[in-house]
């Protein structure tokens, strides 16, 4: 057997859960494509000497990110809102230039954040692997590549472009298993003044709230700050600050910089402590971790085969990524949730990864509401029931898994 080692340290991994076999996180589908449909063994590993979760095993990013990904991420105005304060926190920091500053985003995606420094007039740069979405970035204006971010791209960017005063991602950095590299072209591409700032689902939210499905093919990390420091710091760079976000059911903003260039934050120091005082450096946290994941899965799958048995219906609310975890973990298909209802368009008609639940447009919802509806857009609750009153107030229900399996409403 190939022992599986850490992609930060080399030492070898500790398996601490086993998800067991799954599709791709966002590989809805059709019929025809059901019987040549890709799994793999989706297993999470630990290594303490650079404190980071990691998936064992992860798919070739080719299989993921390509011309067909379906993901828009201008489709929530509660994100296109999110993403042009995040622009604003960075026009206003005082890590910019006072003349032609430069910024690049890694996975600009459909230019969302990135769009918001080009109204600004200010110079910029998107680097997105998937050739569809880049393309709709340049449509809006948004100077964008097609290519992975190496370190052989950055110095060629610092050579023609100059190098960065800021470095920005958003739920990118955690989907790149080649990272050492990343960090590498980060620490070459940034002025000796410059700063990185990216966010990511934070590992201490997903302990915190037994969100499990935080992991899937995407997410090869889940990230702490004691793992981001360490990371950072084997290459000379420091954390300098750190924002909790709500975001994606909890997500953390680390702020980083070559080391001594800026002071550090208190907050660092506060949260660094509060993470070892949780365990997250431990192995053993992992495995406390699994117990919970384990209950989790079987609460869920004893209250949908209780509704079943008592004649209700159940539908699903957002066709996420997360939730292909959960359905093919916990084994729920169709015969337990009669569809999930999907506001993008590509989405709908299609088949849910695995366990090929159909996707159906929200009208399908609105027009036919389910008794119990799984709240799998847990991450966009606040949305949800600020829209969903009327099926509240016609004895509509939710379910939600996170922090624990239970109805509500
Ligand atoms: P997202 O938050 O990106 O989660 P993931 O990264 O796990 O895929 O996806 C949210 C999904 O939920 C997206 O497909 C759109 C859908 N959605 C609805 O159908 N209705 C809604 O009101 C909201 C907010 C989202």
């Amino acid at each position: 057997m190939t022992e599986h080692r850490c992609r930060i340290s080399g030492a070898p991994l500790t398996k601490v859960l086993d998800f067991g076999r799954q599709p791709l996180g966002n590989g809805f589908l059709s019929p025809e494509q059901f019987a040549s449909e890709y799994f793999y063994p989706m297993e999470l590993g630990f290594a303490e000497e650079s404190m980071m979760l990691q998936l064992i095993e992860q798919p070739a990013p080719e299989q993921m990110f390509h011309e067909h990904y379906a993901f828009y991420s201008s489709t929530s105005r509660f994100m296109e809102r999110h993403f042009a304060e995040f622009a604003r926190q960075v026009m206003d920091s005082g890590f910019l230039a006072t003349t032609d500053p430069f910024v690049v985003e890694l996975g600009c995606n459909d230019g969302i954040m990135l769009k918001n420094f080009a109204q600004a007039g200010m110079r910029h740069l998107g680097i997105e692997p998937s050739r569809n979405v880049a393309e709709v970035a340049n449509s809006k204006g948004v100077r964008t590549l097609s290519e992975f971010f190496t370190e052989d791209l950055a110095a060629q960017i610092a050579k023609t472009d100059g190098q960065a005063d800021a470095f920005l991602a958003a739920n990118v950095m955690c989907h790149i298993p080649t990272i050492v590299d990343v960090v590498k072209g980060i620490r070459a591409l940034l002025k000796p003044t410059g700063v990185a700032m990216f966010e990511d689902p934070y590992l201490g939210d997903v302990i915190e709230k037994t969100s499990y499905d935080q992991i899937y093919d995407e997410h090869v990390f889940l990230f702490s700050a004691l793992s981001i420091q360490h990371l950072f710091g084997e290459q000379g760079m420091e954390l300098i600050d750190l924002q909790p976000q709500t975001t994606h059911g909890g997500s953390m903003r680390y702020v980083l910089a070559h080391k001594g260039a800026h002071p550090v934050s208190e907050r660092v120091t506060r949260i660094l402590d509060r993470e070892c005082a949780m365990g997250l450096d431990r192995v053993a946290t992992f495995d406390e971790f699994r117990k919970h994941v384990e209950r989790s899965r079987s609460k869920l799958i004893a209250l949908l085969a209780d509704l079943k048995t008592r004649g209700k219906r159940v539908a699903g609310y957002g066709a996420t990524s997360k939730s292909t975890t959960i359905l093919n973990y916990c084994g729920i298909g169709p015969d337990l949730i009669e569809y999930i209802s999907d506001t993008t368009p590509i989405k709908q008609g299609k088949f849910t990864p695995g366990m090929h639940i159909p996707v159906k447009p929200y009208e399908a919802f609105t027009a036919n509401p389910p008794d119990y509806a799984v709240l799998f857009a847990w991450n966009h609750a606040e949305e949800i029931m600020a829209k969903e009153k009327a099926y509240m107030a016609s004895g509509g229900k939710w379910i939600v898994h996170v922090p624990k399996v239970q109805v509500l409403g």
